[in-house]
């Protein structure tokens, strides 16, 4: 199984359209199973900058695409028009052997995620079921990050809504938001987050860059694509023993 992870596209005058023409060249080569999109879709929530991004979004030639809604989108009332545009803030792909489900952590104007324990019951309904890969996706991040200075978005519900993914067995967890790209697993979970793929709203000399994930029966591995130079970075995970990995670098193509 492959899956597509893109972020953070912030359409406004902050989206560069050299990343979003290539994020689409590296999707069309890649053919995906899943393309996953983290949020923050928009710079402010407005209307023309949704229907640009719709518009962008409808040029991906994959049939299970799976958007989240990021606290930009959420801004100026962006949070009806999501709903709109996208039908729902909830959003599921299911197949025998994985699911994935997207989470609404944003809250209008408010940059703080928040997932709310009135949608745990929902959450655990979709994901107590057996399969061979469960998978997150929402905005925001749910364990700090390095180089995105004094914490202050982590939702507010975290340490709760952790352990309901330790219980519900989560094999990984995708995320946006803070523009820079990082790992880190906890427990049996990798939390994954993804880099701005379109803008230019970096952290200091950071790069725009997407996750291309494969899941197989003993590994998971996740290739981060810097767009800048089309390096990659790759990490493998064996899903039964926690420390083995293995870490390369080399040009994507
Ligand atoms: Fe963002
Ligand atoms: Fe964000």
């Amino acid at each position: 199984m492959k899956l597509c992870h893109i972020s953070d596209f912030h359409f406004s005058s902050n989206f560069l359209v050299k990343y979003g023409e290539k994020v689409l060249y590296y999707l069309d080569k890649i053919r995906p199973d899943f393309v996953v999109i983290t949020g923050d879709l928009t710079d402010n929530g407005y209307y023309e900058e949704f229907l640009d991004a719709k518009k962008y979004i409808d040029k991906i030639s994959c049939e299970n695409v799976l958007t989240v809604m990021g606290n930009h989108d959420a801004r100026n009332g962006g949070y009806e028009i999501f709903e709109e545009i996208f039908k729902t803030r909830y959003p599921v792909v299911e197949s025998r052997n994985l699911i994935i489900l997207g989470i609404d952590s944003s809250e209008p104007d408010i940059d703080e995620g928040h997932i709310g324990r009135a949608n745990y019951s929902y959450i655990e309904e979709k994901l107590k079921k057996e399969k061979n890969c469960k998978i997150i996706a929402l905005h925001h991040h749910l364990i700090p990050i390095p180089k995105t200075g004094r914490e202050r978005h982590i939702p507010v519900d975290s340490g709760d809504f952790l352990k309901l993914i330790d219980d519900l067995q989560i094999d990984i967890v995708l995320s946006g938001h803070k523009h820079n790209q990082w790992i880190w697993r906890l427990n049996n979970t990798i939390f994954v987050t993804c880099g701005t793929s379109t803008s230019k709203k970096l952290k200091g000399k950071g790069y725009q860059s997407f996750n291309l994930i494969e899941v197989e029966k003993d590994f998971i591995s996740i290739d981060e694509i810097n767009l800048t130079n089309d390096e990659k970075r790759s990490i493998s995970y064996n899903r039964k023993n926690k420390v083995d990995y293995l870490y390369i670098k080399y040009k994507a193509c």
